[in-house]
């Protein structure tokens, strides 16, 4: 699969990380609550090895409410980590994260010890949606002030809080294939890196693993069993009236009606990993 990321637009935002991880307390990944560990940069871990660590499963609107359970459950597992789940709907996102924060830091706070936290995450994830809904009314300080790099931000969302947003770009990178598929599915990586009909045959054959009643109901289909990817697409670009001449299915079509939907949850709250599938997958291309 030719999806690609780009090194170079990363070298800003790693040495963005690099001035700031060192007076850190807190840092927060920002992930996609359907694919929590494709959406996740194998840098920032890397990076942040051994710092109290918040992962927020984002877009949790969007994403199956029992899967992303399994993920707050894997993720609080680990030493020195915590989980929230959020999405743009919720109405006090800085409550949730500033006691998810302090309970990872019990020793700073109060104004001579503030909490610094980092925040970063892959793009489209949802970090410029959350930073707007808490910066509010504060103040969002940016560059030329002691402490703070060019473009980074500085939100104080509480007198003894100060959240940082460094400035560049983190992009995903693809080590495990089906998480390759899951962030194109998404939309993490652009339209030019990915052949789409084939993420939707990835993506299709997925949900009719796990999801089969919802494909059934989204497209009125008589049945998914026993289809293969490509009969499905075909079957639901018939129902769709994504036709060619002749009879044919206008498949290009299909696919971007099948990716659309997904995108919006039109098929319903669906989640593409779950932990246990991703150690496989994960093992599988270490193996190969
Ligand atoms: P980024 O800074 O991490 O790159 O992401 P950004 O906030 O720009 O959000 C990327 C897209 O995801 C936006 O949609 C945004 O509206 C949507 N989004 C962010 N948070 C949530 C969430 O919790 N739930 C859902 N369902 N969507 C979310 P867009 O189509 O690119 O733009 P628009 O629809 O806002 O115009």
């Amino acid at each position: 699969m030719a999806i690609q990321w780009f090194p170079g637009h990363m070298n800003k935002a790693r040495k963005a990380l690099e001035e700031r991880v060192a007076d850190i307390d807190v840092v927060i990944e920002m992930l996609d609550a359907r694919l929590p560990a494709s959406s996740a940069n194998p840098m920032i871990a890397r990076m942040t090895r051994g710092r109290p660590a918040l992962k927020i499963l984002n877009k949790q609107d969007l994403a199956d409410p029992a899967v992303t359970a399994l993920w707050l459950d894997w993720y609080r597992a680990r030493p020195g980590t915590q989980a929230i789940a959020l999405d743009a709907g919720e109405k006090a996102p800085s409550q949730k994260l500033i006691a998810a924060c302090r309970e990872l830091a019990p020793n700073r706070g109060g104004l001579d010890k503030p909490l610094r936290v980092l925040i970063c995450g892959i793009p489209n994830v949802g970090k410029s949606t959350l930073i707007n809904s808490l910066t509010g009314r504060r103040i969002a300080r940016t560059g030329n002030e002691p402490g703070i790099t060019k473009g980074e931000q500085r939100i104080l969302l509480a007198d003894d809080f100060e959240l940082f947003d460094t400035p560049g770009m983190l992009w995903p990178k693809i080590e495990v294939p089906e998480g390759g598929y899951n962030l194109a599915a998404s939309g993490a990586v652009g339209r030019n890196a990915l052949d789409e009909e084939e993420v939707v045959l990835e993506l299709l054959q997925y949900l009719a693993r796990h999801y089969a009643d919802l494909l059934r109901a989204r497209y009125r289909l008589d049945t998914v069993e026993g289809l293969q990817d490509f009969e499905l697409l075909e079957a639901i670009g018939r129902k769709r009236g994504a036709m060619l001449g002749g009879g044919r299915v206008n498949v290009q079509k299909a696919a971007e009606i099948v990716l659309t939907d997904f995108r919006a949850a039109a098929i319903g709250r669906v989640s593409l990993e779950r932990p246990d599938e991703w150690r496989v997958w994960e093992k599988r291309a270490k193996e190969e």
